[in-house]
């Protein structure tokens, strides 16, 4: 379905409400108690790029903001490399809300909020699809078909698979999560090498 802008602002709203109302996640507890905020995504809804990480972290569910600690630094860097930046893109995670001691998410964590990141990409309908991280990876490969292509993300860093979604064709990208690159300049080269092909896509 084409959806215009303010369809499209409606339906983030209708994910934003259903999030923040989502008793029944695990996190929501503890997002409470820490007067923290459901982090649903950034960006242009018109996007043809959309960058999926996995979770918020402290500074994150402070501000409702996706990556603007210093993994966002580094990824803020490697959109400028290219030539973009936050505006021109859609930023989200899988899971909505910060696990505690910033641990990685849980399967029924992923479960709960797989959905609502369904949503988001109907909504945007982007072209092409980063997966920052392995469980950004495995979630957006084993829900778009490409299961028997799984590796590990050492492996599938900067390749470019098909797939078909209902609204048309688009490109899934694994790239390594930012945060590896928060302390290792060499992860940093290959992430940058790994923008340079998603530019060129
Ligand atoms: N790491 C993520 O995966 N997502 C964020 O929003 C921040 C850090």
């Amino acid at each position: 379905m084409l959806q215009n802008k303010k369809n499209k602002k409606e339906l983030m709203r209708k994910i934003k409400d259903e999030v923040v109302a989502l008793k029944k996640s695990p996190l929501y507890k503890f997002r409470i108690e820490n007067k923290n905020l459901p982090v649903i995504g950034q960006g242009n809804h018109d996007a043809e790029i959309m960058f999926i990480g996995e979770a918020p972290g402290k500074n994150e569910a402070q501000t409702g903001f996706p990556f603007c600690g210093a993994s966002g630094k580094i990824l803020d860097e490697l959109l400028a490399y290219i030539g973009m930046n936050r505006e021109k893109v859609y930023i989200t995670n899988i899971v909505k809300d910060r696990p505690p001691l910033n641990r990685d998410p849980s399967p029924e964590e992923i479960e709960i909020y797989g959905p609502f990141l369904d949503r988001q990409i109907e909504i945007i309908q982007p072209k092409v699809i980063v997966g920052l991280g392995r469980y950004s990876m495995e979630y957006v490969m084993r829900k778009f078909g490409l299961e028997s292509k799984l590796g590990t993300i050492s492996k599938l860093h900067g390749q470019v698979f098909d797939t078909t979604l209902p609204y048309g064709k688009v490109k899934i990208i694994p790239l390594y999560h930012p945060a590896v690159a928060v302390y290792n300049s060499h992860t940093k080269d290959i992430l940058k090498k790994d923008f340079e092909i998603l530019k060129k896509v």
